[in-house]
């Protein structure tokens, strides 16, 4: 089983992907704070609106690259995953996850956990997951564990590259929020 101590099974992040991340991050938040005085001031309902959806640009994440944003007080990862990592989701046998389900809002309670269900709705190799264990609420740490995915340092949970629970004590994959694309590379979460 993975540690804490492991080393990431995929490639870290270089110092140029680190800043890209950092700063798409903070024009995201900061895009959002500067427009909650107006809106709240003009409608508590369109206030209310702001606070429950989440835009974030996601045009010039590359390949390999993840973007974290908040969305109602949580994580949630945009990751553009590697070919590998697709590969590697995609030939997953459903026979081995711990949790069938694709935990996914954009589609019926009952799809099965495929890599596809996973990415859906933006599919390919798109990946959008609120990152917080299913276990007790931790943050798992992006690619790092057995499985190429998330590793929880909490209590031990690893999730695969589609963000699908493979070791305990996890008992559900990480959940896909309601999310749509509103322009070719802008994403609208919530
Ligand atoms: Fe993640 Fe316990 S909170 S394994």
């Amino acid at each position: 089983m993975a540690t804490p101590a492991d080393p990431p099974s995929a490639e870290k992040p270089t110092r140029r992907d680190f800043l890209f991340v950092a700063t798409g991050t903070f024009a995201a938040v900061g895009g959002a704070f500067a427009l909650w005085p107006l809106v709240d001031q003009m409608n508590p309902d369109a206030g209310a609106m702001a606070l429950a959806t989440t835009e974030v640009d996601v045009g010039a994440v590359e390949e390999g690259q993840s973007v974290v944003v908040k969305w109602r007080g949580r994580p949630v990862v945009v990751r553009r995953r590697t070919a590998a990592e697709l590969a590697a989701a995609d030939e997953t046998p459903l026979a081995d996850l711990i949790d069938p389900l694709a935990r996914n809002a954009n589609l019926p309670p009952d799809a099965p956990a495929t890599d596809a269900n996973r990415a859906a709705p933006a599919g390919g190799n798109w990946l959008v997951m609120v990152q917080v264990c299913t276990h007790l609420g931790c943050i798992p740490l992006g690619q790092h564990g057995d499985y190429g995915g998330w590793f929880c340092p909490c209590h031990g949970s690893v999730y695969d590259t589609a963000g699908r629970v493979r070791v305990g004590p996890a008992p559900e994959n990480m959940a896909v929020p309601p999310y749509r694309f509103v322009k070719p590379t802008l994403l609208s979460i919530g």
